[in-house]
């Protein structure tokens, strides 16, 4: 077996795979995730799908050339609909956007039970997705927090519960209650944060608009940290 290594983004979406899953990787690209499952022997089967031809080819020659052909089906389809009979158990959504992501769960029913198991990697757009999801009777069970190459990345594990629940924005832009949290990157991640809202906060303010959202957000970010680091030493 050739040694493939994911990088760290990945590699925290592939730790929420379950054993033996039925595994389908939507917006696949290159299929890593798929390759990297199999090598580990946690699946036996996939699904890799993606929107567009090219990615689609690309990951069904690195399949072919990890040695998987007959492990994996390839579908060229949007989202996430067209594979409710396939018994998927676990389906992985990473490297979109948070919104794009919201949008291709509201396009598959299906996905709205509790058997099944969502890992979704949003690279914009976190309070969106997290909004959306609570909203929408989802439960957020876990989120991994990681640093790849300066940038910070949360997948989070997501399961249906049919409870739906409002959240702040507070909430929605700092993630959910802090056990939840794992990874070693919450407070690059928070810092990120806390970047994006001071630039939108001074350009309300050269522009003489009133930015009451931004300064309560970022002093709850500014309140968090210190207790995050204290937690952890
Ligand atoms: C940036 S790549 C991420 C690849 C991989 N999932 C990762 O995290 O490294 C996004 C991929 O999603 C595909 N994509 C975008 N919108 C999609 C949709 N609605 N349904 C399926 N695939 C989509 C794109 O064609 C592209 O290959």
């Amino acid at each position: 077996m050739i040694e493939r290594k994911l990088n760290r983004r990945l590699l925290s979406a592939a730790s929420l795979v379950r054993q033996g899953a039925v595994f389908a990787d939507i917006g696949t690209d290159h299929a890593y995730l798929p390759i990297f499952l199999l090598d580990e022997g946690r699946i036996s089967r996939a699904v890799a799908t993606d929107i567009n031809e090219g990615p689609l080819a690309s990951a069904e020659r690195n399949v072919g050339d990890a040695g998987y052909s007959a492990a994996v089906t390839f579908r060229l389809t949007d989202g996430a609909a067209s594979l409710a009979e396939l018994g998927i158990t676990d389906y992985a959504i990473c490297g979109m956007g948070g919104e794009l992501i919201a949008e291709i769960i509201s396009h598959a029913p299906h996905l709205f039970d509790e058997n099944l198991r969502l890992i979704l990697q949003p690279m914009t757009r976190q309070a969106y997705l997290r909004k959306y999801l609570l909203s929408h009777g989802f439960d957020i069970e876990r989120e991994i927090y990681t640093e790849d190459g300066g940038k910070y990345y949360t997948c989070m594990l997501v399961s249906y519960s049919g409870v739906r629940r409002d959240i702040s924005e507070e909430e929605a832009t700092l993630g959910l209650g802090s056990t939840r949290h794992t990874g070693d990157g919450r407070v690059g991640y928070l810092r990120a944060r806390l970047s994006s809202l001071r630039r939108a906060a001074d350009g309300k303010l050269r522009g003489g608009v009133a930015f009451p959202s931004e300064l309560a957000l970022i002093s709850a970010i500014e309140r968090l940290i210190p207790e995050i680091l204290e937690n952890n030493t």
